[in-house]
């Protein structure tokens, strides 16, 4: 079988080429199809954004109108999906109700299965998913509260339309303060794409065998969950909550953290990738801090949170190992100040991030990529002879 090399993890491994992301580890620079991650969480909106990804330049005026009213037409789902609701316990977490009704969407759409679609075809896939994401998560929230559901408005924009169908009632619409608003914008633009991530891999690599848009995103979103991933920004709300009812010591739980025989890591903390700062977080620590005060929230995690960075950060075991907060490290504390509780959060995630598995997706469609089939290097027996069972 010739000679193989051994990467777990595939921290040395290129697995594609690709020209949606670029990040560069050491400065900390994030760019989206060569612009600044700094310059669209300004001035960009979340479906300016999700086109530059998809198709790989900003939009036109004209192309962004016609692009967000074909998405607004697609955000009406299937009232058969309500049906799966019925069989999900109450208390489901609501990462593998989304990851199922994702999945559930070529059941509905069965054209998505060729996998020779034609650009046009390939389109309707992708504002249709784009269009229903935020509705089936509007629904998972409404039914955990057992709340009927908040049908989208043709008036609204795609993340006004979101948190009216999250937070609104049925004929009762709620008006969001701007900062509610823009705080959502900027975290769903943080979280659109972060190059060959754990989730990301997994969609290309199960999109490699020409299943379709839907199971693969829905694999995404699967791989999204785990507390190593997307599930950190839950893990780090918790995290902090637990901290501040064991009485706000921080370096009991840095101790904690450096202690290899305890496998409690400090969640939010730490990136295989980023090794002096995760330029993500930089801004979501200042969103952070907008929000809070612009709501006039009082939320005594933050600062157990500031406490706890600042004195990881000078602390010798996380400066040897290059140790910085993350992205999750704050979005939980802007995601509960909007009004979430912290099951939703990797739900917001896998929402911000959907742009980028669809362009990565395309991207590995567009290429002609082959089949993803790593290879192994076998350590277990090699020759046995069979023993009946009477004599094992
Ligand atoms: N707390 C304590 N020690 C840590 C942490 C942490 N959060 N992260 C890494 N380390 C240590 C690790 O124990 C190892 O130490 P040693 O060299 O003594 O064995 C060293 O740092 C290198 O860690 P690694 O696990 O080999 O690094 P990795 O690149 O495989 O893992 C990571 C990256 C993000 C999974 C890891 O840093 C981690 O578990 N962080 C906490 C979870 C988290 O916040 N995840 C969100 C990542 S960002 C957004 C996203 O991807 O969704």
């Amino acid at each position: 079988s010739g000679y193989i090399t051994l990467d777990p993890g595939f921290k040395n491994t290129g697995a594609t080429k690709s020209a949606i992301t670029y990040l560069d580890g050491e400065k900390g620079i994030l760019k989206y199809r060569g612009y600044k991650i700094e310059d669209l969480a300004e001035k960009s909106t979340f479906l300016e954004v999700a086109y530059l990804l998809i198709y790989g330049d900003l939009p036109s005026k004209e192309t962004l109108e016609q692009f967000r009213s074909d998405i607004k037409g697609q955000m009406i789902v299937h009232e058969d999906m309500k049906n799966f609701f019925a069989g999900f316990p109450s208390k489901s977490h609501p990462m593998g109700q989304l990851s199922c009704l994702v999945g559930a969407l070529s059941a509905f759409y069965p054209e998505s299965l060729n996998p020779n679609q034609n650009d046009k075809e390939e389109y309707q896939t992708i504002v249709n998913l784009l269009g229903k994401m935020p509705t089936i998560v509007s629904w998972i929230q409404k039914k955990s509260l057992g709340h009927p559901v908040v049908y989208p408005k043709k008036d609204l924009g795609y993340i006004d339309n979101f948190m009216n169908m999250i937070f609104g009632e049925v004929n009762c619409d709620r008006i969001f303060d701007d900062a509610v608003l823009d705080a959502m914008r900027v975290l769903l633009i943080l979280h659109a794409d972060h190059e060959q991530n754990c989730s990301t891999s997994t969609v290309r690599i199960v999109g490699s065998s020409n299943a379709n848009l839907y199971a693969s995103v829905s694999a995404g979103i699967n791989a999204l969950w785990g507390p190593l991933h997307g599930g950190a920004n839950q893990a780090v709300i918790e995290m902090l909550e637990d901290i501040k009812n064991d009485g706000g010591d921080v370096n009991k739980y840095l101790a904690k953290a450096k202690d290899k025989n305890d496998p409690f890591r400090l969640m939010g903390f730490g990136h295989r990738v980023y090794k002096n700062f995760d330029p993500r977080a930089k801004i979501i620590k200042k969103a952070a801090d907008d929000v809070l005060e612009k709501l006039g929230i009082n939320d005594p995690v933050l600062d157990i949170a500031k406490g706890l960075e600042k004195a990881a950060l000078e602390d010798q075991y996380f400066i040897d190992r290059k140790l910085y907060p993350n992205v999750d490290f704050y979005s939980g504390i802007i995601y509960r100040a909007l009004g979430f509780n912290a099951e939703m959060f990797t739900v917001l995630f896998a929402l911000g991030r959907l742009p980028g598995w669809i362009a990565q997706w395309k991207e590995m469609r567009d290429n002609k990529e082959p089949i993803g089939r790593p290879r192994q290097v076998y350590t277990g027996e090699v020759n046995r002879e069979y023993i009946d069972l009477n004599n094992r």
